[in-house]
């Protein structure tokens, strides 16, 4: 009896002693993750990036590496200098839809401020309300983009400008009668001797005004750019450990970085679908060059949560599908990585920076709280008075 008794004892006070234990590792690690949080925090929102731990970095992506931070100043081309009337010229431009061939859309049709400068649909339609094959691309912060368009077929932003018009599935008209139609409208005359010095209108002038315009939409300042500017209490843990893992165990900054987040570069980040009815040979279409086949531009991440659906062809939403693909390394079905175009065999071959990320459901939505603090609100646009 008494025996049976001091066994009951030992296995109270062992389960009492192991239960402590687990109970102070658990705080132990509570503290640890906790400490680890804020140190990371300090250092992050030190406004030094020179403090910030080391990211984890691909050798093949250091050549084109800058550090993510804020973005710089806008640098307008000698050759089309800022001014307040060449914007405003520009803004009236890119809201006429005179410059299509229904009269009917405008480049505001598909790049609404409302919409993040974008449409937010997964293709966009133009011209008799016809399918493009891509999705729309914001126009906000282009000025720090080294070319135009998913594939950059666009040298500048002056050139681009007159490939929307020229289009047949967006708005089909040809840039010399588009030019035409405006300058049969009274009302552009002041416009334009305001912006250029005279009168005349030429298709040269209208690209160089919608270029100044499209200059001017910079993202203003992020909870990322305060945050890293010392409002450190700004972010939650979890964006504190988003932006963390973004430039370590996730790797996004071998491609997504500096103030634009993004390297200006073309990649393949596996979405290609060769051989199926979504194809898209991407940036080959440009060079021609077998290397190219599947590249994508690396799109800019701010504003990202604002201008969904997201990808070359919108084929993901919500964002989370996007973490989720690179968590799983990009995975591209075996069907679907090779063609034959015009007769050449092609190959798509993912970029060997993606690699199997392994990230944790948590880890996940703390990547996606991050990519949050990248996006600003809505800014309130007036629209222009059209001449007439
Ligand atoms: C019918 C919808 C539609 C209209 C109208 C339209 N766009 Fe676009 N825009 C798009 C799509 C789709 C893309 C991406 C196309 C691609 O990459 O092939 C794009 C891409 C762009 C880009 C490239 C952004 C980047 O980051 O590379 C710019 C700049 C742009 N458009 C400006 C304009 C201007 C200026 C006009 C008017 C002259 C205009 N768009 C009219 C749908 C449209
Ligand atoms: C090897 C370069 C590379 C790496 C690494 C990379 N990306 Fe990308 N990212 C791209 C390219 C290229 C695209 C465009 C692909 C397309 O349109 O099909 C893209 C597209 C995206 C988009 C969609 C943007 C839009 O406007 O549609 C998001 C979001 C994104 N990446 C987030 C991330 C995150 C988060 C990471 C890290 C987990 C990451 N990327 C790592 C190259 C990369």
């Amino acid at each position: 009896m008494t025996n049976a008794l001091s066994w009951t004892l030992i296995v109270i006070v062992s389960v009492f002693l192991l239960n402590n234990c687990i109970q102070s590792n658990i705080r132990t690690k509570v503290y640890q993750k906790q400490s680890f949080i804020n140190k990371i925090r300090k250092l992050y929102s030190s406004g030094d990036s020179s403090k910030w731990p080391t990211p984890i970095l691909d050798p093949m992506a250091v050549p084109h590496f800058a550090e993510i931070g804020h973005l710089p100043k806008v640098e307008f081309p000698a050759d089309n200098p800022y001014s307040v009337d060449k914007a405003l010229l520009g803004k009236t431009l890119f809201y006429d839809p005179r410059l299509s061939g229904s009269n009917q859309i405008a480049c505001a049709s598909c790049h609404d401020p409302e919409l993040g400068w974008t449409d937010n649909k997964t293709l966009s339609f133009g011209h008799d309300r016809q399918l493009g094959s891509r999705n729309a691309m914001t126009i906000m912060n282009i000025a720090f983009a080294k070319s135009l368009f998913w594939d950059g077929r666009a040298e500048s932003i002056e050139k681009q400008s007159h490939m929307p018009i020229e289009d047949q599935k967006e708005m089909n008209e040809h840039i010399d009668i588009a030019t035409e139609k405006i300058a049969k409208i009274k009302g552009y005359e002041e416009l334009f001797e305001k912006a250029f010095g005279s009168k005349s209108i030429t298709k040269d002038k209208i690209g160089k005004a919608i270029a100044t315009f499209e200059r001017t939409l910079i993202s203003p300042q992020s909870k990322f750019d305060k945050f890293i500017d010392g409002q450190s209490a700004l972010y939650s843990d979890d964006e504190v450990i988003g932006l963390h893992l973004f430039r370590t165990k996730a790797q996004c900054m071998n491609c997504h970085n500096s103030g634009y987040f993004s390297n200006n570069q073309f990649e393949n980040d596996g979405t290609s679908l060769l051989g199926s009815k979504q194809q898209d040979l991407g940036r080959y279409l440009v060079t021609k060059d077998p290397k190219d086949v599947g590249k994508f531009r690396v799109p800019s991440l701010r504003e990202v949560t604002r201008t969904g659906p997201w990808m070359h062809n919108g084929a993901f939403t919500p964002l989370r599908d996007v973490l989720t693909f690179y968590s799983n390394g990009n995975p591209e079905p075996p069907k679907k990585k090779s063609t034959v175009h015009e007769g050449v065999n092609l190959t798509s071959q993912k970029s060997e920076m993606l690699k199997f990320l392994d990230l944790s459901s948590q880890e996940i939505t703390q990547l996606e709280a991050f990519l949050h603090t990248l996006s600003t609100r809505n800014q309130r646009i007036t629209p222009p008075v059209l001449p007439k």
